[in-house]
């Protein structure tokens, strides 16, 4: 049974936990809800709580039908993305932020959350959600509290990751440190007030406290800036755990790919968000005899085992997809785990069958919807009908395709690492680092255009090292410091090889210089024979790039000249491009690492000979 404590009585707690109880007790004084919940992670609670959220507007049930157990919701439109302007990193000293962070003195942040969140729950129900991010029997437990007063935010990691009664359990027999993240809409309501749909604050609050690994976030009840275990906990604390712990927190995918020889190789992704890590991490591939896993699309911890192998887990327990663009044609695999239900669609469009729609979701574009703001929409409006960064919200075990792997704590062999962007030019579709540190410096160097999953201008590059620019927790240069220092506790044979990826490359005439997708399995094919020592490649200045004949191409219909177009490295597109690196590396100031200047140094030495 849940515990419920109406009014200002807030005990007894179901847990022992002392330092936690008190930490309840400490924010429930301030933030003055109607009563206090302990979420129990159990099927008939979501239930009451999503019939809740459905009287209340803020979801709607779809066709049981077609969407079993799923709902929508549709935010404020001024709540759709990631605030990273609103996003800090407050460590006790500014240097420690680096010049990727916003940054205010901690003490100060504390005071203007305080007086922000003092009374933020009046009227509502104060949500206290124990989970845990990776393994409830990993050797160290990576356990979090989120205190909530949004049951969208409840509902939705449950989703996302392992919370309730058992989480709470062995927090409670280890007497497990956890990380405290606290949420509020920034909402009260006055006695009588009626409620609105979507409860936000127009001002909004993303802030960590690194050295106290504690989370605050107000105002906004979006993802990223709400599911507090998500980039929050498991990118930006996490990352700043790993440095101090020896290990990585990074924003990739796994996959697991299995040769037509029976051998298997786990490879790991990075990429900026909304440039198709989930449509990689659930490739569905076009060439014949290979077959592809997945354990994550999003996050992924990483650390050297015994032997010195790069050892990778997930530790999420859900997907968080960018909804457009996840389709029957490009992501078959997503869209067969979303139809077995269980799923929250967040600022897609409705059908009037009662089930969603968002663009690229198929061939066909429906007469007519509802779109995401309420308003009638046909194929003749000049707007989508879903938002650009509408999600999808899906229980990773309804993937068909998940590798068994993903429920082992001791995680994976990860072989191959590649960093990847969105770029129009200049990078080519693939290219394999010289060595480990050429490939850190691909990764610290990696650019995108800028995607609607983040508030602000689309279509601006910028560059985003190792896809972690919003989500570093603590200096830029001290982190790819890490990624070097970090490879001294590795079997040198057994370091994954490097790769750099562009799926985006435009040909002269605009169209896509490679069909991407499925057809990206061509490009794993590459990079698996690369391990093996058996696929041809050109040197190049920036790196190895496949021979026209060295990608399969059976099937497709792209020639090996249009294959060196979408590979060739342009003298001049570099020039441009050596000139935008050597200004990123400049504003690290002297936090840059030594050898990362020296394989700028050598890369340009390369270009001009
Ligand atoms: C989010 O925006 O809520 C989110 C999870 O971000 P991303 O697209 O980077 O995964
Ligand atoms: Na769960
Ligand atoms: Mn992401």
């Amino acid at each position: 049974m849940p515990v419920v404590h109406v009014g200002g009585d807030h005990t007894p707690a179901p847990t022992t936990h002392a330092g936690l109880v008190a930490w309840v007790q400490e924010v429930a004084d301030m933030v003055q809800p109607d009563r206090v919940y302990w979420v129990n992670g159990s099927e008939a609670e979501n239930k009451a709580l999503t019939d809740e959220l459905v009287d209340a507007g803020t979801l709607r049930r779809l066709n049981p039908e077609t969407f079993p157990n799923s709902f929508a919701a549709f935010s404020d439109p001024a709540d759709v993305a990631r605030v990273e302007e609103q996003t800090f990193i407050c460590s006790q000293n500014e240097r420690d932020a680096g010049f990727t962070n916003n940054w205010m003195d901690p003490s100060q942040m504390k005071e203007k959350l305080r007086g922000l969140f003092t009374g933020s729950m009046r009227g509502r129900t104060m949500y206290v959600i124990p989970f845990v991010m990776g393994h409830l029997d990993a050797a160290n437990p990576k356990f979090g509290v989120e205190i909530t007063d949004s049951a969208y935010v409840v509902s939705s990691m449950r989703i996302m990751a392992n919370i309730g009664t058992e989480v709470l359990a062995r927090m409670t027999e280890l007497n497990a440190e956890y990380v405290p993240a606290l949420h509020s809409l920034g909402a009260p309501l006055a006695e009588g007030e009626t409620d609105v749909p979507w409860p936000c604050n127009s001002e909004k609050w993303i802030v960590h406290f690194p050295e106290e690994r504690s989370i605050w976030s107000f105002g906004s009840g979006y993802g990223g800036n709400a599911l507090l275990g998500k980039k929050c906990y498991a990118l930006r604390i996490a990352s700043v755990m790993a440095r101090d712990e020896g290990w990585l927190a990074e924003h990739m995918l796994i996959l697991k790919l299995t040769s037509p020889e029976n051998k298997t190789y786990y490879v790991s992704a990075a990429f900026p968000s909304a440039c198709g890590k989930t449509n990689l991490a659930l490739l569905d591939p076009t060439i014949e005899g290979w077959k592809v896993e997945t354990l994550g699309d999003d996050i992924t911890w990483m650390r050297f085992g015994d032997e010195g192998e790069l050892r990778a887990i997930n530790p999420e327990a859900g997907l968080f997809g960018v909804a457009p663009g996840t389709g029957w044609l490009t992501n078959p695999n997503a869209m067969r785990a979303i139809a077995k239900g269980n799923s929250i669609f967040t600022n897609v469009a409705l059908t009037d069958d009662g089930g969603v729609w968002w663009e690229g979701m198929t061939a066909e574009v429906p007469d007519h919807l509802t779109d995401w703001q309420g308003n009638e929409w046909t194929p003749a409006s000049d707007k989508t009908a879903a938002h650009p960064n509408a999600r999808f919200c899906t229980p990773i075990d309804q993937i068909d395709m998940l590798a068994d792997e993903f429920n082992d704590p001791n995680g994976v062999e990860i072989s191959a690492i590649l960093f990847g962007g969105r770029r129009k030019t200049t990078v080519p579709l693939v290219t394999q680092s010289r060595d480990w540190t050429n490939g850190i410096f691909m990764g610290s160097t990696l650019s995108s255009e800028t995607t609607a999953a983040a508030a602000g201008e689309v279509g601006r590059v910028r560059r985003d090292p190792m896809a972690m620019l919003p989500f570093i927790g603590y200096d830029a240069g001290d982190y790819l410091r890490h990624w070097i220092t970090l490879s001294s506790k590795a079997d040198q044979e057994r370091l994954p090889k490097i790769f750099l990826v562009n799926w985006f490359r435009r040909t002269a005439d605009g169209g896509f210089a490679w069909p991407g997708f499925g057809e990206n399995s061509r490009v794993m094919k590459w990079v698996i024979e690369r391990l093996e020592g058996t696929a041809d490649a050109v040197e190049t200045p920036i790196g190895y790039v496949p021979t026209g004949a060295s990608l399969d191409l059976t099937g497709l219909d792209m020639t090996p000249e249009e294959v060196d177009a979408a590979v060739r490295v342009d003298p001049e597109e570099w020039a441009a491009e050596l000139q935008g690196i050597q200004e990123w590396y400049s504003r690290f100031g002297d936090s840059l690492p030594a050898e990362l200047q020296d394989q700028l140094t050598g890369l340009k030495e390369r270009f001009a000979h």
